[in-house]
């Protein structure tokens, strides 16, 4: 009986030697350790053993079987662990693969031309400020010295609006300007620092100069001894952080019915130098904005004595210098969403 017990264990700890996998070590414990095994098999002898026998046999059987347990477990967490690394070697990645690019947004260049304007005027001090899009006529034209029927709003072509009061006329704005009534409502009888960034309207037919909608920068200085220094002087200042270092600054006497007088401020090519080229058009010359001190009337309306009072103000297309600095020769690029032209703009 001792022996067969003795029989068993030595075969079947060389069965087990031979286990190669998780499969195998199944297999052997069906053969040996499980519940019909081999050893179970032989403990049930135990029956027909001298009862005087019976504990050494039980001892011995027990310690066969921890023996072999405790070997079979040994084996088995080797086993699954090294199954494991064949799956982890198996599903490996190959990092060796060139991946794909992803691809990545970008701010468009009416954005980005908006918040360079913006810091620059941030560092002089102003502060910034938003004004509605859509308007009433009073702030759109008459407030800024344009009664109705005066030539002037000939300049700007107008989209209106349909509006339930019969008296006023809603209009989108067809510049920036009403933003200036807004803002010297509000903050009268402060001095005034702002500009005013936003979207413009224009009734004209889409070509490459000119877009139904595009953007513009208004500024508003108002104090009780601004002159026509501090507006140049402003605006040189500006000219030189956005474009150039030394770059020349000309002012042209121009007419805005909100200014007087009004000036459009010109930058020497930066394509050709003053040369004169395609993009100046051979001028050596290119416009950047209008401007002006604001008109006595624009103030009296804004609630600010022009005998105390007196202030410049300014108004710049974003798309336009962007389009100026780029040589980009379309302004339909801006707001056609084309991918290939967006993407250009890092
Ligand atoms: N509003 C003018 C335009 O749209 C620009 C401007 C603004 C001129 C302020 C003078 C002062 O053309």
């Amino acid at each position: 009986m001792f022996e067969q017990l003795d029989q068993i264990e030595k075969e079947a700890k060389a069965a087990l030697a031979n286990v190669q996998s998780l499969d195998d070590l199944a297999a052997w414990r069906t053969q040996w350790t499980g519940k019909k095994g081999s050893l179970a098999q032989a403990s049930q002898s135990i029956g027909k053993l001298d009862p005087k026998d019976r504990p050494a046999f039980g001892q011995r059987f027990g310690a066969i079987k921890q023996a072999l347990s405790e070997q079979e477990a040994t084996l088995e967490s080797r086993l699954q662990s090294a199954a494991l690394h064949q799956e982890l070697e198996e599903d490996a990645v190959d990092i060796s693969l060139p991946g794909r690019a992803a691809n990545i947004g970008r701010l468009h260049p009416s954005t980005q031309s908006l918040r360079r304007i913006q810091h620059i005027f941030a560092e002089m001090g102003f502060q910034v400020w938003e004004s509605r899009e859509v308007e009433s006529d009073e702030y759109n034209f008459e407030l800024l010295n344009m009664p109705a029927h005066h030539p002037a709003r000939d300049m700007w072509d107008t989209f209106y609006v349909q509006s339930d009061d019969p008296q006023q006329k809603v209009v989108l704005r067809t510049h920036t300007s009403p933003g200036q009534i807004h803002v010297m409502r509000t903050l009268n009888p402060e001095p005034i620092r702002v500009i005013l960034p936003g979207k413009c309207y224009r009734y004209e037919p889409v070509s490459a100069r000119s877009e139904m909608m595009f953007h513009q920068v208004e500024g508003l200085v108002i104090g009780r001894n601004i002159t026509m220094a501090d507006l140049k002087g402003t605006l040189a200042n500006f000219a030189r952080r956005m474009f150039k270092d030394d770059v020349k600054v000309r002012y042209r006497p121009s007419y805005f019915p909100f200014t007087e007088p009004s000036v459009e401020v010109d930058i020497e090519c930066f394509i050709c130098g003053g040369e004169g080229c395609r993009i100046c058009k051979k001028s050596g010359w290119l416009e950047i904005l209008g401007a002006g001190m604001v008109h006595p009337t624009v103030l009296r309306n804004g609630g600010y004595d022009p005998a105390e009072w007196s202030g410049f103000a300014f108004g710049m297309g974003p798309e336009r210098q962007t389009m100026l600095r780029y040589d980009i020769d379309d302004i339909r690029w801006f707001f056609s969403n084309d991918g290939r032209f967006l993407e250009q703009f890092g």
